[in-house]
C-alpha cells in the first residue's frame, strides 16, 4: 500500500491518499468573504485525495490574523459556495475547517474586546494585527454561562459549511487555538465543569463535535489535535492521557477522522520516538487517522505502508505544489515554498506555483 492506494472514507471514494491540510493564507477581502481567487487556488488542487480548507471562523470574536475567512455570514457562505463548486467541477473533495482562536487575537481585531479564553492567563508574545505588531493581552476568562454560546457558533458554523457546499467539516482542536487552550491544562485554570480535571477540559471540544453532528453525518466531522505543540503558552502535563481519552471519546461519537500533527521531520522537526502518540490513538479511535507534519512521498508510502495513519496531509508541499500527488507519481522534483508570501499578498505565492504541465 502507499499515497496511491484506494481509499474509501465512509461514503467518500478518495483519488488518493493524500490530503491537503488546512493552510491559512490570509487573502480574504471585505467582509471576510474568500478572495475570488481562492476559487482557482483550491482547484488548482482539486487532485489531492481531500482538501481541507483554510481555518474560517466561525464567530466575529474568533478572528486573530489577518484577512482570514469566516463562516458567520451570508455573504461568506455565497463566497465559499463558488469556492466549493469549483473544487467539484475539478473532481476534488473539500472539507472546511471551523476555527476558534480564543485568547491568540487582539482587541485591534475585536472591535477593542478582549479576546476571550479558558482562562485569563498571559502569554509573553505578540501578535500581528492590521494597526502593526503589538503586544498579546491577557485574555477575559469566558464565564460558565456563555460558553454554550461557543457551542451555538460552531454548530452554526457547521450549518454555513452545508450550505455553501462543502463534503464535510474539520473542527480545528489544534495550534493553541480555543479548543486547545481548554483540552490542556497549561492553559485551563478553570474551577467550573469546563476545567480542572480531564473530562473537564475536553467538554466544550465533545460538546462542539456533538453539536457538529448534529448538523453532519458523524463520518463526515474530522477532528484535528496538535500534542506536540508547544508554542503560545500550550503544554499539557499528561499528553498521553489526555489525547488517549479524547479519542475514544471521539470514537464514542463515531467522527470520521482525527487528523494528528506529529511532525516525523522536515522543517517542524521530528517528535521524539517516546513521545509520539500515533499508536495510542489508533487503539482508542477505530475511525481515519490522518497523519500530518515534514512527511514527503518517501515517509507518507511508509507510514500508508506500516498502516500507522490512513491518509497523510500535505501543507507546504501542495501550498508550492498545486500537482503534488502527480508530481509524487513521476518522482518530478518539487517547487519550493516562498514564505514570503504563506500569510500575506495577492495572486503571488497563491496561484502562480507552475505545474508540470503548464505555464501558470
Ligand atoms: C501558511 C500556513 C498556514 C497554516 N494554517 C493552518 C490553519 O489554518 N489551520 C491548521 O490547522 N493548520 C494550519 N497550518 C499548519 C498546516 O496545516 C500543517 O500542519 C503544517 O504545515 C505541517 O505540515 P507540512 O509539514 O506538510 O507543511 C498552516 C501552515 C502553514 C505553512
Amino acid at each position: 500500500m502507499n499515497l496511491f492506494s484506494q481509499y474509501i472514507f465512509n461514503d467518500l471514494e478518495l483519488n488518493n491518499r493524500m490530503v491537503m491540510a488546512p493552510m491559512t493564507r490570509c487573502r480574504a477581502v471585505a467582509g471576510n468573504i474568500p478572495n475570488p481567487l481562492s476559487v482557482m487556488y483550491y482547484e488548482q488542487r482539486a487532485s489531492a485525495g481531500l482538501i481541507i480548507s483554510e481555518g474560517s471562523q466561525v464567530d466575529p470574536m474568533g478572528i486573530g490574523f489577518y484577512r482570514t475567512p469566516g463562516i458567520h455570514s451570508k455573504d461568506q457562505i455565497k463566497g465559499w459556495k463558488i469556492v466549493t463548486d469549483g473544487v467539484h467541477k475539478a473532481g476534488g473533495k473539500i472539507f472546511l475547517q471551523l476555527w476558534h482562536v480564543g485568547r491568540m487575537s487582539h482587541p485591534d481585531f475585536l472591535n477593542g474586546a478582549l479576546p476571550v479564553a479558558p482562562s485569563a492567563l498571559p502569554i509573553d508574545e505578540e501578535i500581528h494585527t492590521p494597526l502593526g505588531k503589538k503586544k498579546i493581552l491577557v485574555p477575559r476568562a469566558l464565564e460558565s454561562e456563555e460558553i454554550s454560546g461557543v457551542v451555538k457558533q460552531f454548530w452554526a458554523g457547521a450549518r454555513n459549511a452545508k450550505a455553501a457546499g462543502f463534503d464535510g467539516v474539520e473542527i480545528h482542536g489544534a495550534n493553541g487555538y480555543l479548543l486547545d487552550q481548554f483540552l490542556r491544562d497549561s492553559s485551563n485554570t478553570r474551577t467550573d465543569m469546563y476545567g480542572g480535571s480531564l473530562e473537564n477540559r475536553a467538554r466544550l471540544p465533545l460538546e462542539i463535535t456533538k453539536a457538529v453532528i448534529s448538523e453532519w453525518d458523524a463520518n463526515r466531522v474530522g477532528y484535528r489535535i496538535s500534542p506536540h505543540f508547544f508554542q503560545h503558552g500550550m503544554a499539557d502535563s499528561n499528553p498521553q492521557n489526555t489525547y488517549s481519552y479524547l479519542a475514544q471519546e471521539l470514537d464514542r461519537l463515531g467522527i470520521g477522522y482525527i487528523h494528528l500533527i506529529e511532525p516525523v521531520g522536515g522543517r517542524f522537526g521530528a517528535t521524539p520516538k517516546n513521545a509520539q502518540l500515533a499508536s495510542t490513538i489508533r487503539t482508542k479511535f477505530s475511525g481515519t487517522l490522518i497523519l500530518n507534519g515534514g512527511y514527503d512521498k518517501k515517509t507518507g508510502d511508509n507510514a500508508i505502508n506500516e498502516c500507522q495513519g490512513d491518509l497523510i496531509s500535505f501543507g507546504t508541499s501542495f501550498l508550492a505544489n498545486p500537482d503534488l500527488p502527480e508530481r509524487f507519481l513521476r518522482n518530478a522534483p518539487l517547487n519550493s515554498p516562498d514564505i514570503s508570501t504563506w500569510y500575506a499578498g495577492e495572486d503571488k505565492g497563491y496561484i502562480d506555483y507552475p505545474t508540470l504541465n503548464r505555464e501558470l
